[in-house]
Order: C-alpha cells, then sequence, then structure tokens
C-alpha cells in the first residue's frame, strides 16, 4: 500500500524505511533508516532524489501513486550515492520523458553506475542557476563534499524550502512522525544524528562550513534531508549543531574514558578516573570499553565532548588493536580542537603511551595534558596521587 505525506499544498514525501538493515555503507552499525524521496507537483512534476534499490518497491508505488497518471518532468539528483539514486535507471524505464537534473560531476557518476545514455536524458545545471517550474522556482546550490563531490542542495525560492542531501539527515527509522516538531528530537534522534554526522561527513568539516556560508541570509521555512525527519520549526537547533560539528568545537564541556582491558585492572583505571572526574563536579562523563563498542560510537562521543581520556592497554608492544582502529578513525574524521589525556598499561617493559601522543599529536589542535600514568599490570596506592594529578588537570582544563 501506498506509504505517503503531504508536506506542503504540492509537495509530498514518497520515501521508504527499513529496520532489518545493520550496516549502513556496510560499515556503521543502525537500527533502521529511512530513504526520503520528495515529489513536487507543480505546473512540471519535478521528483527529488530517489531511494535505495533494496526499499524501491515501496517508493515505487509512492511514486506512482502520488503522480496519478502524469508523467514526471524532472528527476533532480541532489547526490549520486547508491543509497539515493540506484532506482534512477527504473524511473527512466517507466517515465521515459523525464529530464535528469544535475552538474558535471553528477553527469560523470551517473556514466559511471548506470550504462543507460545519460547525455540524451540530463540537463546540466550550474552552481545557482534556477529552474522554474510553474508557481516554484528552485535554485541550485553546490554542496561539494558534503558527502560527496557531486552533492548539491535544491533550494526553493518560492517555498522558502531546502532540498539539502545527506546534511541535516539521521540514522534511525522514522516512527509515522515525519515532522521534527512530531517527535523529542533531542531524546529520539541526537545521537544518532551526531554518529551520522561525525562518521560520514565528520572529515569534511570545512566544506560543510562553505556551505553553510552559502546559506547565510537565505530564509528557510523547512528543511527536507535525504534522512530522517523533516525540520519544520526550530531550524536554528540542527543548524547550531551543524556549525559546531563543522567547526570541531565540542557540544558539552565533559570527558570520555575510552579504554581496552584484557582482565580488567584497565577497566579499573578508568572507573576510578571516572569517579574521581565526578567528584569534580563534571557531568555527562561516558565510559567505553573500545573491545565491544562500535568504532563509530567512540568517534561520535568524541566529536561531543571538549575532553579524552585514552587508557590503553599494551598488545605485543603496540597499542591494543581496538584503541588504535579508534585514533585511526578520529584521525581519519579530521577530528580536532580537544584536549587529550593518556594512561597506559604495560606488564612486560614500558608501554604505548608515547605511540600515542605521538598519533595525537600530528591531529590538529590536539592538547595532551603533560600528566600521564604508566600502570605497570594494575594500578597501586602510590600511583593515586598522579591519578589525582590528571583528575585537577582536566578540570582546570575544563574551566
Ligand atoms: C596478548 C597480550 C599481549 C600483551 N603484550 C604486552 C606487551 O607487549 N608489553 C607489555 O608491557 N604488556 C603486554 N601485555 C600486558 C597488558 O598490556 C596489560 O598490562 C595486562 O593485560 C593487564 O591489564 P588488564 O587487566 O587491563 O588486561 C599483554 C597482554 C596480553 C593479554
Ligand atoms: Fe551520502
Ligand atoms: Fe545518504
Amino acid at each position: 500500500m501506498q506509504c505517503t505525506r503531504k508536506i506542503e499544498e504540492d509537495l509530498y514525501w514518497i520515501g521508504s524505511e527499513k529496520r532489518n538493515y545493520s550496516l549502513f555503507e556496510n560499515i556503521l552499525p543502525i537500527h533502521g533508516v529511512s530513504y526520503n524521496s520528495y515529489l513536487l507537483l507543480d505546473e512540471k512534476t519535478v521528483l527529488l532524489d530517489t531511494v535505495d534499490h533494496s526499499v524501491s518497491k515501496q517508493f515505487l508505488e509512492n511514486l506512482e501513486y502520488k503522480l496519478d497518471g502524469e508523467k514526471i518532468d524532472y528527476l533532480i539528483v541532489n547526490h549520486m550515492e547508491p543509497d539515493h539514486s540506484s532506482v534512477i535507471e527504473e524511473v527512466i524505464l517507466r517515465y521515459p520523458d523525464v529530464k535528469i537534473i544535475g552538474n558535471m560531476q553528477t553527469a560523470k557518476m551517473l556514466k559511471q553506475f548506470f550504462d543507460f545514455d545519460v547525455d540524451s536524458k540530463m540537463q546540466i545545471v550550474k552552481d545557482g542557476e534556477i529552474l522554474s517550474t510553474g508557481k516554484h522556482n528552485l535554485k541550485f546550490v553546490f554542496a561539494p563534499m558534503v558527502h560527496w563531490p557531486e552533492v548539491m542542495f535544491t533550494y526553493d525560492e518560492t517555498s522558502k524550502i531546502l532540498f539539502s542531501a545527506d546534511a541535516f539527515g539521521t540514522f534511525g527509522a522514522l516512527n509515522g512522525n515525519l515532522f521534527n516538531d512530531d517527535l523529542d528530537f533531542e531524546k529520539t534522534y541526537l545521537n544518532k544524528a551526531r554518529r551520522y554526522y561525525a562518521n560520514i561527513v565528520g572529515k569534511y568539516g570545512m566544506q560543510v562550513q562553505n556551505a553553510l556560508k552559502k546559506l547565510e541570509g537565505t530564509e528557510i521555512n523547512k528543511i527536507c534531508p535525504l534522512h530522517g525527519p523533516i525540520w519544520r520549526n526550530n531550524l536554528s537547533y540542527i543548524l547550531e549543531k551543524y556549525e559546531k560539528w563543522s567547526k570541531y568545537e565540542p557540544e558539552d564541556n565533559s570527558v570520555v574514558i575510552i579504554y581496552s582491558s584484557v582482565y580488567g585492572n584497565t577497566e579499573n583505571v578508568a572507573n576510578v578516573l571516572a569517579n574521581k572526574l565526578s567528584q569534580k563536579e563534571i557531568k555527562n562523563i561516558k565510559v567505553y570499553d573500545a573491545s565491544n563498542t562500535d568504532v563509530s560510537i567512540l568517534v561520535s562521543e568524541s566529536f561531543r565532548c571538549s575532553n579524552i581520556a585514552i587508557i590503553s592497554t599494551t598488545y605485543n608492544m603496540e597499542v591494543f588493536p581496538k584503541i588504535a582502529e579508534y585514533i585511526d578513525h578520529i584521525r581519519r574524521m579530521n577530528l580536532q580542537n580537544r584536549t587529550i589525556s593518556i594512561i597506559e598499561n604495560a606488564t612486560w617493559a614500558p608501554g604505548i603511551s608515547k605511540s600515542i601522543k605521538d598519533q595525537i599529536s600530528q591531529m590538529k589542535n590536539m592538547k595532551i595534558l603533560e600528566e600521564t600514568l604508566s600502570i605497570k599490570s594494575s594500578i597501586k596506592y602510590e600511583q593515586e596521587e598522579k591519578l589525582n594529578k590528571i583528575v585537577e588537570d582536566i578540570a582546570t582544563d575544563l574551566k
């Protein structure tokens, strides 16, 4: 059965969603996601992006239902990643008169992914170009690397709606409630939205900044992203989050403690550290065992917090693999402006603090607190003073 939703008089959500999907991009664990597609029924009919092939049955049914016998005049391709573009060929087969709207990069990728005659189907647009579809004037705002190189936003100048591609999206299937004001975003989606941002576009903060700058002064009434709820009020909430995340500014003055431990002795140090930090009135501390936490959560929490304590066991003369994986991921995601504390555990010989320090030092604007602690198998009472110093230093840094 069709499953669509009216957004405005002539605009409809015709996307679909799935929950039986464990790995987004075959790497990020999730419990569901939505693929949003939009249909504008102006004098010309305009389809904005499609969906992942796995949910195409629902999407094609929605499309046919809302078109009600009409043809599609334009298909705007804001993003070529296959979770939004893999149904394009099927759409062309069903609606052969459709003109595809995209940029030069879009055309190149269409040719790479598909075998149909792209040139004869395409209308190439330039940055800032406007397409009139009757009542609506659609402006294309290029947003390169706000996930992929070809990404563009479509801004409807008539209804002041921004179709933002992957930007402002989130993991998580919809629960019927399509609009942000129908649900408690902070409670239901914020952690998912942060993990989505940090692990998908986190690396491209500067490009996100460029896109946000291009939108400065533009009146926006609604944001229609390709995943998750549509924003129709309190837009400043999500815009401010993007402002922070893209500048690599922490959201919380708090500490995330990320540790590895084979036999529990290093875990004990992590627990003691958290306990002591809490007694310094530090709120929202989180402690994660890197071995049983997906690295995408560790990355997301590192985007949230101003301070990170890395507590690693030494493993065959190297940093414990899960901690090494975590450090590699925050490096890949270009994380900056954080204060790091380092504690090592080594039983055989000197440990891996230096190696961690060297890796963190190569990242931008990372402050490494001087006081470190080297545990030999288990922490001893005489080391408590050093641990207290680490706690003091973190508390001072947070002020
Ligand atoms: C497989 C394995 C390899 C280890 N390799 C080293 C090493 O190269 N150098 C070292 O000083 N300690 C090494 N350790 C000891 C750990 O770094 C750590 O001191 C020990 O596991 C106690 O901490 P835990 O109770 O938190 O696991 C190793 C431990 C294991 C299980
Ligand atoms: Fe994408
Ligand atoms: Fe996407």
